[in-house]
């Protein structure tokens, strides 16, 4: 059974709690604004940590070869339970063989669909009864879950937007604050480990898990990264409101050159390191715990058997003293996909040998009994095997399983609080990005007849997306009923009254080729009663968009928004009726077809299930938009180019109509008022590299509503070994003005923010100018 969730609203107490982060940031004098690089210094520091050596190596000494090998052994909750969905339960005789038998060290995720607090307290005690009283250590399991926007996996939990919407808020107080929810409602169900944040970069948006990234930008990605770090993990991560993160998919996961998930990736070594290490580097730094590998390839070398990723990167040059978990039967596949091994005990030797600690198996026994076989063969030093179960023992005592492994029931009084459903609308809000708005048709009017029409306007599973109570996110039925899709909240924003609803078009889903996993189908259901609908209404809101996909199902073979909705879009444009575009969408659909004929244009990514309020408070101007688009949104299927591009890419001369021409470009969002930017200024014009550069700017709220800016601060260098890119984003800051408000921000710089990876793989900086760039203003200095 569902557990209802108590959508108890006490409004200013929730507000006043909810939004403490923000008023915290208000609270500050001018020169005292929490910027990225202040976010980022103060949540990159970790504790001192409890040193647990003894405890470990006395433990270590007592086990034997099994008990090592288990710890490392990963299965799916599959393996150890009967039943479907809600009546799942544990099969004493499969758990027996799991956990006293194989000594498995630890269990993973959901076995069908998200389950109650309760069902998860059932099954987590007689996990950890077991592991903690049949067997002769006593270790516990550490169990493991994907709680990738919000605790997906427990019913009744807040969810808040995907990744790529956190990314458009530019708010990482806001990030942290949904982390921390994500931790206390993840750990009320008694789970101490999520494989999240996804720290890989958004920079091709046919990747179908796009939307999971920060966007293209490694600053940005490495910020909101620490942010949900820290805040899943806290100052102390053995308290009963915190989890351990895993990192993932470490790394250069979500560039393959098709686009298509778990294919290969031709990455060189700088810039693996320019662009696809720094988010995992700051993680770490920033007290990770736990790291998942990349399923695919790079350069011909599977991820799960790079050792110089592995090992030489990870271990040696970043300091990585968590365990490494692979990803989701990622040793098989070097068999059965990449052909690097002939046989699984092989590929288990790579694996092991490369630096994998522990093996998501998930659904068989193989791994142990391989790893066994292995260490007694000597073809793998037993040092490696206690190397990896020392790791593994080390997370498991600092999440203090040894104490607390069962469930406790007194974390229920901390789930689901409304405040917490407040922060998830506040994040929704403050990822809404406005693209266009001709003429200032939004905000409307409270009183404006709407036509509500799309796929996407009454659909709880595209505001959602994949890793929403199933692993697709396809379950309509299993959204709570209390959550207003798109339509819902423009009725109960303006009355149903002043709204006529017609579907147009529907993504359903259905078998792909060769009866695999169900993908997305597009079809017309009604376009002519739209378009007849349109005549009686003074604004048609279109929502288009995706339905729910996630990792290899969501494979498309074009970025273009599905036919029928181009068709739909193009009949109502006929109408002559003004056309308010909002894109839910876990990926920039191509839309140029559509772009000129709409008045205004919402971006509001995958937002959750607060996403249809935050939608309506946006269209009829309850809430004043401030998102930034944290990617190039592209015009084209070909012109797949990130804002850092090169410099020759945006002149015409060479390019002519080929010239970087997004339909919007990285860090575009509107607002309801207007900022404008003066007094660009430099502390130094020339600067040597082991100085600060102090970089200042005023900003003012032309307009007359109360704002939000997010202040991006771009570097540019102008000559440079590796041809330099475009620019770089370097800093930002979000703050609020009052109408006529102005605010001097500064920022500074320093020789990290100069730096690029060169030829030979380190980080360098070379004399000469570079500019800054803010608000469309640039200054030009010199590096001694
Ligand atoms: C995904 C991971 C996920 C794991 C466990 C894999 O297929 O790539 O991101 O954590 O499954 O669900």
């Amino acid at each position: 059974m569902r557990k209802p969730v108590v959508a108890l609203w006490v409004v200013s107490l929730t507000l006043c709690l909810a939004l403490q982060p923000l008023v915290a940031i208000k609270a500050q004098s001018a020169n005292d604004l929490p910027d990225s690089d202040e976010f980022f210094q103060r949540n990159s520091r970790t504790g001192p940590e409890r040193d647990h050596t003894r405890k470990i190596e006395d433990l270590l000494k007592r086990m034997t070869l099994e008990e090592r090998v288990g710890q490392m052994t990963q299965l799916a909750i599959g393996m150890i339970v009967d039943g479907r969905d809600q009546d799942v339960k544990i099969d004493p005789a499969k758990l027996d063989k799991a956990i006293v038998k194989y000594g498995v060290g630890s269990i993973l995720n959901v076995s069908d669909q998200a389950l109650t607090l309760d069902t998860w307290h059932e099954i987590i005690s007689q996990i950890q009864d077991m592991a903690t009283k049949k067997t002769r250590l006593g270790i516990p399991v550490i169990y493991g879950i994907d709680s990738i926007h919000g605790a997906n996996y427990v019913q009744g939990a807040t969810l808040f937007p995907q990744e790529i919407g956190m990314a458009a808020t530019f708010n990482p107080e806001l990030m942290r604050r949904a982390a921390e929810i994500t931790a206390i409602e993840t750990r009320a169900a008694a789970i101490p480990w999520s494989f999240s944040p996804v720290l890989d970069l958004g920079r091709n948006p046919l990747w179908p898990r796009f939307w999971e990234t920060f966007g293209e930008d490694p600053y940005l990605a490495k910020v909101m990264g620490v942010a949900f770090v820290r805040g899943l993990e806290g100052a102390d991560v053995s308290s009963q409101s915190q989890v351990a993160s895993s990192l993932k998919h470490y790394m250069g996961y979500s560039f393959p050159l098709t686009g298509r998930d778990r294919t290969p990736a031709w990455i060189p070594e700088n810039y693996l390191r320019e662009y696809f290490l720094p988010t995992f580097d700051a993680a770490v730094k920033a007290g990770a715990r736990t790291i998942m590998i990349n399923s695919g390839e790079i350069n011909g070398v599977p991820g799960h058997v790079n050792r110089h990723i592995l090992t030489d990167i990870l271990r040696t040059e970043l300091g990585f003293k968590g365990f490494v978990v692979s990803d989701w039967e990622d040793i098989k596949k070097l068999v059965t996909t990449w052909r690097i091994a002939a046989d699984e005990k092989e590929a288990t030797r790579l694996a092991i040998m490369a630096g994998i600690d522990m093996s998501m198996v998930p659904n068989d026994y193989s791994f142990a009994d391989h790893l066994l076989a292995l260490v007694k063969e000597g073809a793998v030093p037993q040092s490696r095997i206690d190397e990896a179960v020392r790791r593994i023992l080390r997370v498991k005592f600092e999440l203090g399983l040894f104490e607390k492994a069962m469930p406790n029931v007194s974390l229920k009084s901390k789930f689901a609080l409304p405040e917490y459903r407040q922060v998830s609308l506040q994040a929704a809000r403050e990822s809404i990005t406005l693209l266009k708005n001709a003429n200032n048709i939004l905000p409307l009017a409270k009183t404006t007849k709407v036509l509500v029409t799309g796929p996407t306007s009454d659909s709880l599973v595209s505001l959602n997306n994949g890793w929403t109570y199933v692993w697709q996110g396809s379950e309509e039925a299993l959204y709570p009923k209390d959550r207003h899709t798109i339509r819902k909240a423009i009725e109960a924003k303006i009355g149903a009254g002043n709204v006529i609803f017609v579907q147009g078009t529907k993504i359903t889903r259905a078998p792909g080729p060769s009866n695999s996993t169900p993908t997305d189908q597009e079809e017309e259901v009604d376009i002519p009663a739209a378009v007849r609908a349109a005549q009686n209404v003074d604004v048609i809101v279109l929502a288009l968009g995706e339905g729910s996909y996630c990792e290899t199902p969501g494979n498309i073979t074009d970025l273009t928004i599905g036919e029928p909705q181009l068709r739909l879009a193009e009949a109502l444009k006929a109408t002559g009726k003004p056309i308010v575009l909002v894109l839910v969408e876990g990926r920039p659909r191509i839309i140029n077809r559509i772009a000129d004929n709409v008045n205004a244009v919402v971006m509001a990514y995958n937002p959750s299930n607060e996403g249809g309020t935050a939608i309506a408070d946006v269209l009829f101007g309850d809430f004043n938009p401030s998102g930034k688009l944290p990617f190039t949104y592209p015009r084209t299927p070909n012109g797949l180019i990130n804002y850092d591009h090169k410099p020759f890419e945006t002149q015409n001369t060479a390019f002519g109509n080929m010239a970087f021409n997004p339909q919007f470009k990285f860090g575009e969002g509107l607002s309801y008022t207007t900022f404008a930017y003066s007094d660009l200024r430099l502390g130094k014009q020339m600067f040597s590299a082991n100085e600060e550069l102090p970089v200042s700017v005023t900003v003012k709220n032309t307009g007359n509503r109360a704002g939000q800016e997010a202040v991006l601060v771009y570097v540019r260098d102008l000559v440079a070994s590796i041809s330099p890119p475009n620019r770089r984003l370097r800093r930002f800051a979000k703050i609020s003005l009052e109408p006529g408000q102005s605010r001097t921000l500064t920022f500074k710089l320093r020789r990290d923010d100069l730096s690029f990876i060169s030829a030979d793989n380190k980080p360098t900086v070379e004399p000469g100018e570079f500019e800054v760039n803010v608000g469309g203003l640039t200054q030009k200095f010199t590096l001694k």
